[in-house]
Formats: structure tokens, C-alpha cells, sequence
């Protein structure tokens, strides 16, 4: 799937896209069905709400489920992003995050670039963030909201939030929201929130400050969260587990445009558990041959 010149310079200006319906109902139900018996298994790669066992976040499915590992080499989420960033990929970071009815907790104002810039040694921004929706999202399920335009800035001031939810997150402050904000429109589309059925997909600018409100309505809110990185821009450090930052940096190959509803076979690395260096972090910046 290549974009049109005009989704390109929508994506400079606004830094991010959106796909409505880009997945049929009968490929978002493949993946629905896993997503159940995934979140049941007492794994650190499952991250919990605070004072609650409804999953926040469960990473690296695409190593241990079958339809995740389609999904993660699907062409319509890999080429559109391969057409924007212009290098082969790999994928940096793979997440479902739940948001689940009455219980989904927010996630606060934040860049996901400064992260991996402070965390993981990622040497540029050259990486996408690819939201697809897996329930449909609506006002009230805590939609994803995003600063138009916020991508331009670079990575912008942060502070380590350890308490605000159970996942510690690099946060923008208020005041900088507010000045953000206020350049992007103010009150007329100074804050947006793409909303739309199951199957959507929205690609997003690694640098874009975004955030959700948490999930007061009875509808669950289930999307997965793809971040997939220029292999040339892989990161120099494992400070953090593989589950959360992973360490293979080959490219991704695409699968037929069929794949989900096809019995194409994926490599599951991890099917039989997590290995155990998965937990292993250091704080060494490591060397990598050219
Ligand atoms: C994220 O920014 O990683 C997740 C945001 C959300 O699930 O709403
Ligand atoms: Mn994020």
C-alpha cells in the first residue's frame, strides 16, 4: 500500500494518519478471539492496572501468538509505514493495551521517542507508532488524543512518572501541554482523538505528544500498539527487558495481504515461554558492527 503525495504532506504537517475500517471484521475477530487466554497468563510481559487485575498492557504477542505474528508482518500496517520513514523495519516494540470497561486508567500526556531516546539509546526519531483499533472507539472508551503538529518540536522536557498508573512513562508537563495546545488551535483542533470502528488504524509520529483519559464506559477499548523503527536506527542499549525493547534488528519480510484468515505459518519464538535473558537489562551502551 503506497500513500497518495497528499497523505504524505498531511503526515509532515499533523504527524499522523488515519485509516477507518482498515482491517475487515473477520481479521479483527482472529485477533480478538487470542486476546482472552493472552491476558489470562500470570507472565511479567502482562503489566496489570494498579489495584486491579484488568491488563494495562501485554507485550510481545507477536512472539507467542500466531495472530500477532501475522499481524506484525501485515502489509497493509509494515508498507504504508516503510513508504513514510523510506528504510526496511523492525519492530521495536509490540503491545495490546486493554483499556478495559470501567477499569482502563489513563495514560498521561508523553512522547514515546523521548523513551526510547533516554531509555534505550535509540539514536533518532526515525521509528512509527501504529495504533489498530481492536474494539471499536468512541468519545466515551478513552480514545487516543493527539497534539497536531506536536511531532515538530523534537523530543521536548520530560519527568519519570512512577506513580501515576502501574507503567512508569516520561511525562510532559501541564504548562507545556497548555503553550502545545494553544499553537496547535487552541479550542479548534488544538487536541484531536481519531475515532472509528474495529479495524482502524491510525500511524503516528514517534515524537507526537499524545495521551487517553481512562475508560469510565462499559465498552472495552483493546488496540494494539505496533512501534516499528528503521533497522539503521536500532537501539545501543538494553537497559530494559526484550519483552518491552526488543534486540532483533532484522528487517520485517511482509506476509500475503491475506495472511489473518489464511493458515500462512510464522516462526513463535517464545510459543513454549518467555526465555530468560528476555529479563536480563544492562546499563552499558553496547557496540554493534557496522
Ligand atoms: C501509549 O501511548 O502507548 C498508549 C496509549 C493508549 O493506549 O491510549
Ligand atoms: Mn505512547
Amino acid at each position: 500500500m503506497k500513500l497518495t503525495p497528499e497523505q504524505h504532506a498531511q503526515f509532515q504537517r499533523d504527524g499522523y494518519l488515519f485509516f477507518p475500517s482498515l482491517f475487515t471484521p473477520d481479521e479483527v475477530a482472529t485477533l480478538n478471539a487470542a486476546v482472552p487466554a493472552l491476558y489470562a497468563r500470570r507472565e511479567a510481559y502482562n503489566v496489570r492496572e494498579k489495584g486491579s487485575d484488568a491488563v494495562r498492557t501485554n507485550f510481545a504477542a507477536h512472539l507467542y501468538s500466531e495472530p500477532y505474528a501475522k499481524l506484525a508482518r501485515h502489509p497493509r500496517m509494515v508498507e504504508p509505514v516503510q513508504d513514510l520513514l523510506g528504510e526496511e523495519l523492525y519492530m521495536h516494540q509490540f503491545k495490546i493495551n486493554g483499556k478495559m470497561a470501567f477499569e482502563g486508567d489513563v495514560w498521561q500526556w508523553h512522547q514515546d521517542y523521548g523513551t526510547w531516546k533516554n531509555d534505550d539509546l535509540m539514536p533518532t526519531e526515525r521509528a512509527m507508532n501504529v495504533a489498530i483499533f481492536l474494539d471499536d472507539v468512541n468519545e466515551f472508551n478513552g480514545p487516543l488524543m493527539f497534539i497536531p503538529g506536536s511531532h515538530k518540536k523534537g523530543v521536548v522536557d520530560a519527568q519519570h512518572d512512577l506513580s501515576t498508573t502501574s507503567y512508569p512513562l516520561w511525562t510532559v508537563d501541564n504548562a507545556l501541554i497548555t503553550q502545545l495546545v494553544e499553537r496547535a488551535g487552541g479550542k479548534q483542533g488544538g487536541i484531536v482523538s481519531p475515532k472509528g470502528p474495529a479495524g482502524s488504524m491510525i500511524l503516528f509520529h514517534s515524537c507526537l505528544v499524545h495521551a487517553s483519559t481512562s475508560n469510565l464506559s462499559p465498552w472495552n477499548r483493546v488496540s494494539v500498539y505496533l512501534s516499528l523503527c528503521a533497522v539503521s536506527n536500532h537501539i545501543r542499549r538494553f537497559k530494559r527487558p526484550e519483552y518491552i525493547a526488543h534486540r532483533e534488528f532484522d528487517a520485517i519480510p511482509c506476509l500475503p495481504d491475506d495472511c489473518l484468515l489464511s493458515n500462512v505459518a510464522v516462526d513463535l519464538p517464545w510459543r513454549d515461554g518467555m526465555p530468560a535473558r528476555a529479563l536480563e537489562t544492562s546499563l552499558d551502551e553496547l557496540s554493534f558492527a557496522k
